[in-house]
């Protein structure tokens, strides 16, 4: 895929592609897809591989090389994410990192643990040994936290993550509009800037790269499309939420009792009877008996649906290839726009 009009910023010319568009690492069905058709677009797409074992991540990245028709030895243009709390709870975190790494990924994504600089170190001795340069990303929620990856571990870019994110993130971060101004001052001559939260428009496309992004991550607006696997009803209940639809909270993964994450962080959803069971204040014990009966049942209304606020500005699916070229296309133009409000 070649734009007419392609962006240029430092995460473009560090990817070496033509958008500063990244499909954010995602533990949802269907991603191997959305981050290939991604890369395929001009983008830069992350595959979510939290829970995969040796043989999996392998196989998966081997898929990726062809689909790509990336030549043996050369470096397969996406990335890999991994989960911190999960590396940190598998009895082979190192073996699966280098697995990774030995079918050459273009970039890794750490989040969510208390010893992501260990994986990251792993990352960076594997490369020094080998002669390579794999791009390490990371999610920060604070200040403090971008200060640490960038002047600490050394990572090559920052996912600045506001509160509006789908799925995992800092419960108390601050609203993407305010935490990147705050990380850039903060950072002046830091690593690349990848902001992430809420973003679904080209116009938001446009004016986080005027406020100093050097590209944008997105996740759930990568939800409204045929290639992530959720069912019908996961993608129905997409469609019909409004700015008001999702909620952050611990609820959804306590139900799920699915309960390794760091302090400080927790899940944005779309809001449903799981939240209702806790605010009429339900046990533990009786909100796990009723969403497994929901489950059982097939009902809908105990459907854990991640996604962020932007779920709200989206109401159509579209193939993925078609959403990052539209994307692109109003971004550039929301740019060429706000150049002409100077007198
Ligand atoms: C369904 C879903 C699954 C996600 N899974 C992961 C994950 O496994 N690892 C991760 O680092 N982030 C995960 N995220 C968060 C994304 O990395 C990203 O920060 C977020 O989607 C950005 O906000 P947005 O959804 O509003 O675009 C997930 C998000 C969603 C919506
Ligand atoms: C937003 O959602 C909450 C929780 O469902 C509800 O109480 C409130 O009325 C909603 N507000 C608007 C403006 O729709």
């Amino acid at each position: 895929m070649s734009f007419a009009r392609p962006i240029t910023t430092r995460l473009t010319r560090l990817l070496n592609i033509q958008t500063p568009i990244v499909c954010a690492a995602m533990a949802v069905p269907g991603i191997n897809d959305m981050a290939a058709a991604v890369t395929e677009s001009g983008g830069f797409g992350f595959l979510g591989t939290a829970f995969d074992d040796v043989p999996t991540l392998k196989s998966t990245m081997r898929t990726l090389r062809e689909r790509l028709k990336t030549p043996a030895g050369s470096p397969v243009p996406a990335g890999v994410g991994f989960v911190g709390w999960v590396l940190d709870s598998a009895p082979n975190a190192e073996e699966r990192i280098v697995a990774v790494l030995e079918e050459r990924p273009v970039a890794v994504w750490l989040a969510f643990g208390d010893h992501l600089e260990r994986y990251a170190r792993i990352v960076q001795e594997y490369d020094a040994k080998h002669g390579r340069k794999t791009f390490i990303f990371t999610i920060i929620n604070t200040v403090a936290e971008a200060l640490r990856a960038a002047n600490e571990w050394k990572v090559d870019a920052l996912i600045v993550q506001g509160i509006e994110a789908g799925g995992h993130g800092g419960a108390h971060t601050p609203p993407l509009f305010e935490l990147l101004p705050a990380v850039i001052e903060a950072l002046p001559n830091g690593p690349l800037l990848v902001a992430a939260g809420g973003i679904a428009t080209g116009p938001q496309i446009a004016a986080l790269l005027t406020l100093g992004a050097d590209g944008v991550a997105l996740g759930t607006r990568f939800l409204f499309t045929p290639e992530c696997a959720w069912p019908p009803v996961k993608k129905q209940m997409l469609l019909d939420a409004d700015l008001n639809s999702t909620v952050r909270g611990m609820a959804f993964d306590e139900v799920m009792t699915f309960l390794g994450w760091p302090k400080g962080v927790n899940g944005r959803a779309i809001r449903n009877k799981i939240v209702d069971d806790v605010e009429e204040g339900a046990s533990m014990e009786e909100r796990i008996k009723r969403f497994k009966e929901s489950e059982q049942k097939g009902e809908k209304d105990r459907v854990v649906v991640w996604a962020g606020i932007g779920a709200g500005l989206t109401n159509e699916i579209k193939p993925t290839s078609e959403v990052v070229r539209l994307l692109h296309e109003d971004a550039v133009q929301a740019l060429q726009v706000i150049v002409s409000v100077i007198a």
